[in-house]
């Protein structure tokens, strides 16, 4: 019997992982969101309810970006069926860990559940990024990808769009501390310079080439070494209070590497043991506390799966 309604989870992600500006990411176990779609009146598409965003979302079906990804879905597929969408956010807006992303990836993956369209993730993943776009003003996939695939992804190239799933050490552990401040995205992108020098570029592949070595062959040491970003990391720590004592705590309390999760303000810790990792969590958030701020800190390896069915 087919269903009237669907509940499901997307999760949040870290992107660009140091080195990887909008080519790498991958997908947390917590936290995420949570999307709920009912079918509805023919043809209407509408926004039944948001919540835990502290009414900064809009019910506009145009500007939200779960909304603009189901009706980029239905469009491509001329499908009429009305829906009610209903939005849980379980995680901060503005947070460099993929909200937007999230919450359109929520939203297809839940249409193409509901309406039993059998799509793969390569066919929903337009519809995702278009739900994006509208939230960050820009195409990148650093987080709609690793959200909807699962897993850690390289995006090889974007025209055409090229995910490559790689593989990662099974126990690595990802620290997430999120500082209590709001980064838009897309102010986040306005202040990156748009030349960069061929020494840094060399740099740059060099880190992120080591990098995705050093995560498939499960080499700390290599791993250590190349979480190195010569050309986001130096002008997006100014938007982040305290950004390098917090960084220097995570390493003081045994991270292998430590940078900021996308945009920011969310900044990520890697270590291989959940031990480290709650240390970790423990002496970034003191840090944080002391710079006067408020914060919320994860805990995940890395989410092969990707969204899921909640109900
Ligand atoms: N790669 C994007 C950026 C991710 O850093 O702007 C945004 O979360």
């Amino acid at each position: 019997m087919s269903r009237e309604s669907i509940k499901v989870f997307a999760p949040a992600s870290v992107s660009n992982v140091g080195p990887g500006f909008d080519i790498l990411g991958f997908a947390l176990f917590e936290p995420g969101d949570e999307i709920i779609l009912r079918k509805s009146l023919y043809g209407k598409l509408e926004i039944s309810s948001i919540t835990g965003d502290s009414g900064k979302l809009p019910y506009d079906i145009e500007k939200n970006t779960a909304s603009v990804a189901i009706k980029s879905l239905l469009n491509k597929h001329e499908i009429s069926q009305g829906i009610s969408i209903e939005v849980n956010k379980k995680m901060g807006l503005g947070s460099g860990l993929g909200s937007s992303a999230a919450s359109a990836v929520g939203a297809v993956f839940a249409a193409n559940e509901l309406l039993e369209l059998n799509l793969s993730v390569e066919e929903l993943l337009p519809h995702a990024l278009a739900g994006e776009f509208v939230a960050s003003k820009a195409i990148h996939a650093d987080n709609v990808a690793p959200s909807l695939y699962g897993g850690f992804v390289l995006i090889r190239g974007y025209d055409p769009i090229d995910i490559i799933k790689i593989k990662s050490p099974k126990n690595l552990y990802c620290t997430v501390i999120f500082p209590d401040i709001e980064i838009k995205t897309s102010e986040a992108r306005s202040i990156l310079p748009t030349e960069v020098s061929l020494k840094k570029v060399i740099s740059q592949t060099g880190n992120v080439a080591a990098l995705i070595y050093g995560l498939a062959t499960t080499d700390y040491s290599l791993i250590a070494r190349s979480l190195n970003d010569v050309i986001i990391e130096p002008v997006r720590a100014k938007l982040i209070t305290g950004y390098y004592e917090i960084k220097k705590a995570a390493m003081e309390a045994g991270a292998i590497g430590c940078n900021i999760s996308g945009s920011g303000p969310s900044m990520f810790a890697f270590s291989n043991s959940e031990e480290v990792a709650n240390k970790i969590a423990t002496e970034t958030k003191n840090v944080v506390k002391n710079l006067g701020l408020g914060s919320a800190a994860y805990i995940s390896k890395v989410n092969e799966v990707g969204p899921r069915i909640l109900d």
